[in-house]
């Protein structure tokens, strides 16, 4: 999948991009990734990119220039799934992650300031939101996006790291999990776990994971019933 990312500060996706599993799927070429600075796009003098609000109010606005001259300077861009993340898009969920992983193209374009020229939003397919707060840019909602698309794209993470048994992908919360000492200040390690019945074990995971997102997540509880009877 190619990935490019419009932004006014690209240094500041350089560790995202260097470390871990994104570093890796970069390295053997199943994502590429381009960062894009807007800037150079614009058109004024001292490479300004933002002008005040036409009708007055505090705060500058992103001008549409820049943005679109970027845009379109970018190879098949018109064939590409164009985002633009922003507070007023439809919020992000796992299930957005795995649509959005079947495309080949996907062009991001991170905001800054109080917000866009209204106009850029014609030139763009989709907005999205990452949840209901606002960021100082949109520079860390494009990472979380890249990095959950990233992640559930055939062969990104291998057997060991499976994105199957995920949170979210059932409607359900993940079961716990434990690993060495058995016991940690008097603390066990559930016995079913070192049995080595794997039926027991199944059983006893699909419970915890009922138990834990019955208790902290109703909303997804009762999806998830809709969706299944889990037994
Ligand atoms: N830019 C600023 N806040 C944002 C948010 N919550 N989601 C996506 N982009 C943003």
């Amino acid at each position: 999948m190619k990935i490019d990312i419009l932004t006014l500060f690209p240094k500041m996706f350089e560790g995202f991009l260097s470390e871990s599993i994104m570093a890796r799927a970069i390295k053997s070429g199943i994502v590429e990734i381009n960062l894009i600075d807007y800037r150079e796009y614009s058109n004024n003098k001292h490479k300004k990119v933002d002008d005040y609000p036409f009708g007055g109010g505090a705060g500058m606005v992103l001008q549409v220039q820049p943005v679109y001259d970027a845009l379109i300077d970018i190879k098949g861009y018109k064939d590409a799934l164009k985002i633009l993340v922003s507070p007023q898009g439809t919020q992000f969920k796992q299930t957005s992650a795995y649509e959005l992983s079947k495309e080949k193209h996907m062009i991001i374009m991170c905001g800054h300031y109080e917000g866009y020229d209204e106009r850029i939003r014609d030139y763009f397919d989709m907005e999205i939101s990452i949840g209901d707060y606002v960021l100082t840019g949109g520079e860390l909602a494009a990472m979380v996006l890249v990095d959950s698309v990233t992640r559930v794209i055939p062969n990104v993470l291998n057997k060991d790291e499976s994105h199957l048994n995920d949170s979210f992908s059932n409607n359900l919360l993940e079961h716990p999990h434990y690993t060495r000492p058995r016991s940690f200040m008097g603390k066990e390690v559930p016995e079913v776990l070192l049995n080595g019945n794997h039926e027991h074990i199944r059983k006893w995971r699909l419970e915890q994971s009922l138990k834990k997102t019955r208790e902290r997540r109703v909303d997804l509880y009762e999806m998830y019933q809709k969706g299944s009877k889990g037994e």
